[in-house]
């Protein structure tokens, strides 16, 4: 599916990508006034979706900006997504913003539906050579506000880290906080430490990740240790392991940090169980 072929939702119609627009009024474009989702699907099923929505329900709430669904017109939207965008393994996007009104005005303005966004893009498995070798990151400052548990389209700072890390030929930039890892600049952050599994805390500075928590439940299930807490910078550069999740990488293996080797240089026995554990997760959901 090319961006000539591929279908897009935007306020209660499906139509060409090349077709699709919002105003030049709409607060996402003006403010980045809004929020979104990713929604990984796999065999035209998506994954963890009542999480999604859950966490897309609370990113409105805390924004003031009423809900434009039931979770079962969400769901419904997707479904088209998939259906018309070819489906299989495929990322959803939706966003919802605070509207377009007539004019620019900061405040919030009365009586302005919210602008609905949705798109369907192929969702490729995470490379063999990653898998094989793992992947690159580096560490920077975490320069964003102090809300990054609300999934808003204002990604400037998550933008240039990740322009910073694809610089440098990495696939993450990793942030930290007065000597804190947060998380990754669209990734969650995990640390083999010996035998523990930590991952910082979830709070104001983090995105509760959808797939944090889905592998923080697999590791609990097989009962591998996990703590959620604060994890220092100084760890994460003596972890014998470092991961990063998210519903576009799953659970990649880090074996380089600021161009140091992480550990054993290689993807670690505990990344090994916790991929299966997610791979054996993502077949039942794609089944389901
Ligand atoms: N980003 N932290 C940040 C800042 C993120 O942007 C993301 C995901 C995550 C991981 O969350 P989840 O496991 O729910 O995908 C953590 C998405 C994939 C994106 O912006 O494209």
């Amino acid at each position: 599916m090319t961006a000539t072929t591929a279908t897009a939702y935007v306020n209660g119609a499906f139509v060409p990508v090349a077709e699709a627009k919002v105003s030049v009024l709409d607060r996402g474009f003006l403010f980045a006034d809004g929020v979104y989702e990713v929604v990984p699907a796999y065999a035209g099923k998506p994954f963890a979706m009542r999480e999604h929505l859950a966490r897309l329900a609370r990113s409105l709430r805390e924004l003031k900006i009423a809900n434009p669904h039931a979770d079962a017109e969400w769901t419904a939207i997707a479904e088209q997504l998939m259906a018309r965008n070819g489906g299989g393994d495929c990322m959803i996007y939706l966003q919802v913003t605070r509207g377009a009104p007539g004019k620019r005005a900061h405040a919030f303005p009365a009586g302005t539906a919210p602008t609905v966004v949705g798109l369907c893009n192929p969702l490729p498995a995470p490379s063999e050579n990653a898998l094989r070798d793992g992947v690159s990151a580096i560490t920077r400052p975490d320069i964003r506000w102090g809300r990054c548990d609300i999934k808003s389209i204002a990604l400037l700072p998550n933008i240039l880290a990740t322009q910073a890390a694809t610089e440098q030929q990495c696939n993450e930039c990793i942030l930290h906080r007065d000597g804190r890892v947060t998380e990754g600049a669209s990734s969650n952050v995990f640390a083999v430490l010996g035998t523990a599994v930590v991952t910082p805390s979830k709070g104001p500075e983090i995105l509760p990740g959808v797939t944090r928590d889905v592998l923080l439940e697999l590791l609990r299930f097989a009962k591998i240790p996990v703590q959620e807490r604060r994890l220092t910078l100084n760890e994460l550069r003596s972890a014998d392991e470092i991961w990063l999740t998210s519903s576009t990488r799953e659970v990649l293996p880090v074996t380089k940090l600021d161009g140091d080797p992480v550990g054993g240089r290689k993807p670690g026995p505990m990344w090994k169980k916790a991929y299966a554990l997610f791979q054996d997760r993502k077949a039942v959901s794609s089944r389901a």
